[in-house]
């Protein structure tokens, strides 16, 4: 899984060029990444293991160049197995983007031809496969009929050293190929693209294009040729500076009252007739995952709590799986902050097929998702940078929470309810509130295991908060049900376990109590996210009442408990350990 950028033009500085795309594309995966440019008739190829933030390439100049920012699926993080991968005789240099179901079956029958690797990535099976074919027929054809042997969904980007053409085909994951002049680029999303121009071609599954003096896009089933239909694009592709905060993981917590108070002020249209939609459906099912999964739980909560309506809720990666039942009028209403996440727009896809409805709700304007939906609806969280998902979880539920009181026609309470909560976020993000969370940071930050749990509403709050904590602090944190605890769970609790109860002022309290009590008499450390303070907590964080909208305001301690304990144990919260901001791959 990874970000890919290819360049082919007029320009002498294809690396340099190269490297500022992958810059962008960081978020896709930052466990290694490499370069290859033409240089006469032989490849120059540049790979490092790291983060690509401030590193530089010493390749020379060049007028065409590929490159690939990696998150490892097959083989460890080595340089070895970072992209691009190069064939025997070092002249084919590709870049790929997901998994190639059969490379064992091919990688067998490539050895047995006399084929040596050097990786133990599925990728160069794809790379020694063109070299094959090159023995036999030209360049276009060598990478169509080698695209044509892979199983899975893959994007490939390929250079050829005797050839001043980058050839690219897709099934699956996305690329866009930008045109400005002569020059053309291609890269895993518009991101990369729109510092140089603002003509994109958005490749479609199962066509291949190739780029050089000009543009040729054929289909990779039958080698037909196709028309290019290039969009100019006229959204502006934000920037996220870090300004005063030490992380973006920070400056995200910060950002949320005034994103929640921009949708409580912005959103009316859109979530009017987004009930509508939902109002004529049969059968409304939220998926997501991840985090936004977490938030598509919560919108059930909203649904059945303000609308009295059911509305199913699936992990996007099960959808597949759950879908037997979706007809013409089933509407999916998909949640991602990236719109990129394969695992989502996968069972999208096959819904689309049997003619479901699709509503995307997603930060990322032209995203994959945005453009496969019916219809989308953007998050407005602006961009979000850290790998762990803050301020786009509470635009989710502050949508979801006012479309919930849409579909009663009362949105006017949503909105009202939207602007108190963003006045008391401000509030927890106050000195004497990250006082209190930093000093539970200090006491948690050398626990092996955290639980946090909560009912109704505060369930999904308990998942996300275990979420946060775990993927930027790496302390297993499991987040249960509060009724769930007792079933299993507890037997884990001993002296010194600490358990995070969320017990907001609604008819969970009593309960939510009395799980803590019963953790308590087990040892457990109570840390009480509530509207009031109990005997039974050891550390109190106070979150006041806030009505149903209690489920955006409790996050937040949580969140900046997690970055706390982040930052104390010495880890990078904006770019944890194994994870990528978008996960491209199944
Ligand atoms: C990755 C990220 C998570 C995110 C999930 C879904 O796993 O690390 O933070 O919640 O993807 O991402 P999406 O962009 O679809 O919301």
């Amino acid at each position: 899984m990874c970000g890919i950028f290819g360049y082919v033009g007029k320009q002498n500085n294809a690396a340099q060029i190269v490297l500022e795309g992958l810059r962008l594309l960081e978020y896709r995966g930052y466990d290694s990444w490499g370069i290859a440019v033409k240089s006469g008739k032989k490849l120059m190829v540049n790979k490092q293991v790291g983060k690509i933030e401030s590193a530089k390439t010493t390749l020379s100049a060049s007028f065409l160049g590929i490159g690939h920012t990696r998150w490892a699926t097959h083989g460890g993080v080595t340089e070895n197995n970072a992209h691009p991968h190069l064939d025997c005789k070092q002249e084919i240099a590709l870049v790929h983007n997901g998994i190639v179901e059969n490379f064992v079956a091919l990688k067998e029958e490539l050895i047995i031809r006399g084929h040596s690797f050097n990786s133990e990535t599925d990728t160069e099976v794809i790379v020694h496969l063109i070299e094959e074919y090159l023995k036999k027929e030209g360049f276009a054809s060598s990478v169509r009929d080698s695209f044509n042997r892979l199983k899975g969904l893959n994007a490939i980007v390929v250079a050829y050293a005797v050839s001043r053409q980058i050839i690219a085909c897709k099934t699956g994951s996305s690329l866009v190929v930008g045109q400005k002049n002569s020059d053309f680029y291609i890269a895993s999303d518009a991101l990369g693209i729109t510092d140089h121009t603002k003509k994109l071609f958005f490749l479609k599954d199962g066509e291949m294009v190739i780029l050089g003096e000009k543009l040729q896009l054929i289909s990779i089933a039958n080698g037909k040729k196709l028309k290019a239909n290039f969009e100019t694009i006229h959204w502006k592709q934000e920037d996220s500076k870090i300004g005063n905060f030490n992380h973006f993981m920070e400056k995200e917590i910060y950002e949320q009252p005034r994103v929640v108070r921009t949708i409580a002020r912005t959103a009316d249209q859109d979530i009017i007739s987004l009930s509508r939609t939902i109002k004529r459906a049969r059968g409304t099912f939220f998926i997501g995952a991840g985090t936004a999964f977490h938030a598509c739980l919560a919108g059930t909560y909203l649904f059945s709590g303000i609308a009295k309506i059911h509305v199913n809720t699936a992990v996007a990666s099960e959808f597949n799986y759950l879908e037997d039942f979706l007809t013409k009028e089933s509407l999916i209403i998909a949640l991602s902050q990236s719109g990129e996440t394969i695992d989502v727009l996968e069972p999208l896809n096959r819904a689309k097929g049997k003619g479901s409805r699709i509503v995307a709700l997603t930060n990322v304007l032209g995203s994959s998702l945005y453009r496969l939906a019916d219809h989308s609806l953007i998050l407005g969280a602006g961009v979000e940078k850290a790998v762990a998902s803050t301020k786009a979880y509470t635009a989710k539920l502050a949508l979801l929470l006012m479309l919930a009181h849409a579909m009663n026609g009362e949105i006017k309470k949503a909105k009202k309810n939207l602007l108190e909560t963003s006045k008391e976020i401000q509030r927890l993000l106050s000195a004497p509130s990250r006082k209190n969370i930093r000093k539970i940071a200090l006491v948690l930050k050398s626990s092996e295991h955290i639980y946090t749990i909560g009912r109704g509403v505060s369930y999904p709050t308990a998942l996300e908060a275990a979420l946060k904590i775990k993927e930027v602090s790496y302390i297993h944190t499991e987040g249960l049900a509060g009724g769930e605890l007792k079933h299993g769970t507890l037997a884990l609790v001993e002296k010194g376990t600490p358990c995070i109860v969320f017990a907001p002022n609604d008819d969970t309290y009593e309960a939510m109590i009395s799980n803590a009590i019963e953790i308590k008499s087990r040892g457990g450390v109570i840390i009480g996210i509530s509207t009031k303070k109990s005997s039974v907590f050891d550390y109190f964080i106070e979150v006041r009442d806030m009505g149903w909208a209690r489920i955006i305001a409790q996050i937040i301690p949580a969140q900046l408990l997690a970055y706390y304990l982040a930052v104390e144990r010495g880890c990078d919260p904006d770019k944890p350990r194994n994870l990528a901001k978008s996960v491209t791959v199944k």
